[in-house]
């Protein structure tokens, strides 16, 4: 038996079910370089997916190790009943960043707890349990989180702290309304929106939110300015506006630091996770002070913004900001970009391209009735695997490949990605035209 084939199932008798892994035969990634990572048995890959945005500057780099090393030699907990001087640090850093006016920081471990704590501020600030959420939307696997999860094979279970309605996203391809030039259909999901507030709601709605481009919904764009136009008609009612940068944050998008500033908009609330740690548990949520203080009961969070966490992020954020990795999201991304859409250019079963900066969605699917072509995508990926390229998929049916490898991504391995998977489409539509 080989390594992977061992661990798998080992993994199958005490791990859950439902825990999905990648491939037909899933593997162990135990060692990394750069965008470059080792399985278990000694095959490499050119990592496009970073652990699902995480591995945001790339592995083993010497200023983050060497970081988390130092405090690791002294010590790697507290707790938050003594003062942290790197979570302050980082906090200071972050509420500057945010473009949040008079914000404060909450550290937690993970992006869903990081939505929790912003949906409990929003709903006590509020006085309410109304939430706005965007059909398509993934934002955690808490109660909570998968209260306000548009997306069916992502929600375990109906039950909920919160009256959620659903609104129209930036997701076109799909949308009754997406026949509509890009300001037209902004129109009618405001029109929507307003609609929803007024007849299925109570009138008194404590907040929106939304993932500026969505994550596990297979990377859905809105047009620019959307978020600005559905923010228009929430300040009519005073309803807070809580952006879920998980995925968007950190420069990702290339053309901006937040996925919100796409959308000329200042949210009330912003949530983090993912790239800030490079791996570390590391997350959290931003807000305007007055919403951060208005909690009356104590509150902890034994593990959330500890030492060792806070220190390897501050040197993370660091090495983004000093090495300015937007700026090379942008650039390599749109390299990448071109070279999807001449990929798509003449593949029948692309649908769309779509997304900003290192965050590129290809959805596949039948083009005389958009049914989505979840095997294509499965053997892509599986093909691009064999091939050396590790790469995402999502979407609301699984039909989307989501390309997101770490900013420091290289033109160099830009276009060597772009060349596995090209072959990697070719071999897996050949595969699929012989089968
Ligand atoms: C947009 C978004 N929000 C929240 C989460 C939840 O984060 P975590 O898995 O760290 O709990 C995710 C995870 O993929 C996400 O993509």
């Amino acid at each position: 038996m080989g390594k992977h084939s061992d661990l798998l199932a080992r993994h199958k008798e005490v791990l859950p079910s439902w825990m999905a892994l990648y491939y037909r035969e899933p593997i162990a990634i135990v060692d990394g370089e750069g965008r470059r990572v080792t399985d278990a048995e000694g095959n490499t890959y050119l990592d496009f997916f970073g652990g699902i945005l995480t591995t945001m500057s790339g592995y083993r780099v010497p200023e983050v190790v060497a970081a988390i090393k130092a405090q690791a030699d002294r010590m790697l907990h507290t707790s938050t009943l003594y003062l942290i001087e790197s979570q302050i640090e980082l906090a200071e850093k972050i509420a500057a960043l945010s473009g949040i006016p008079d914000a404060k920081v909450f550290f937690t471990n993970s992006g869903t707890e990081a939505n929790d704590a912003a949906l409990m501020l929003a709903t006590q600030f509020r006085k309410s349990n109304q939430i706005l959420a965007v059909r398509g939307s993934y934002h955690g696997k808490s109660h909570s989180a998968v209260a306000i999860t548009g997306q069916k094979s992502w929600s375990a279970t109906s039950l909920s702290p919160f009256n959620v309605s659903y609104v129209h996203g930036g997701y076109k391809l799909r949308s009754p309304f997406g026949h509509l030039p890009d300001g037209e259909f902004i129109d009618a999901c405001v029109a929507d929106l307003r609609d929803m507030i007024d007849i299925a709601t109570a009138g008194d709605v404590a907040a929106m939110i939304a993932e500026p481009i969505q994550g596990v919904g297979g990377f859905a764009t809105p047009p620019d300015g959307f978020f600005a136009a559905m923010k228009g008609v929430l300040d009519e009612d005073g309803i807070l506006f809580i952006t879920d940068e998980v995925q968007t944050g950190w420069g990702r998008t290339g053309e901006h630091f937040w996925g919100y500033q796409a959308h000329d908009v200042t949210p009330d609330l912003l949530t983090f996770a993912k790239g800030l740690g490079n791996g570390l548990a590391m997350a959290g949520v931003v807000a305007r002070a007055d919403i951060m203080d208005c909690l009356k009961a104590n509150s902890i969070s034994t593990f959330g913004g500890n030492p060792l966490a806070t220190a390897g992020a501050l040197a993370n954020l660091d090495y983004v900001l000093e090495n300015d990795l937007q700026t090379n999201a942008l650039k390599v991304g749109n390299q990448l970009m071109n070279g999807i859409h001449r990929i798509a250019d003449e593949v029948p079963e692309i649908l769309e391209v779509r997304g900003k900066g290192l965050m590129i969605g290809v959805e596949f699917g039948d083009p005389a009735d958009l049914a989505p072509d979840v095997t294509l995508t499965a053997a892509v990926m599986e093909e691009a695997k064999a091939g050396g390229l590790l790469i995402g998929k999502g979407g609301l049916y699984g039909n989307t490949l989501r390309i997101a490898p770490p900013l420091s991504i290289t033109e160099e391995e830009a276009d060597e990605g772009l060349e596995k998977l090209k072959d990697a489409i070719n071999r897996a539509r050949h595969k699929e035209e012989q089968s």
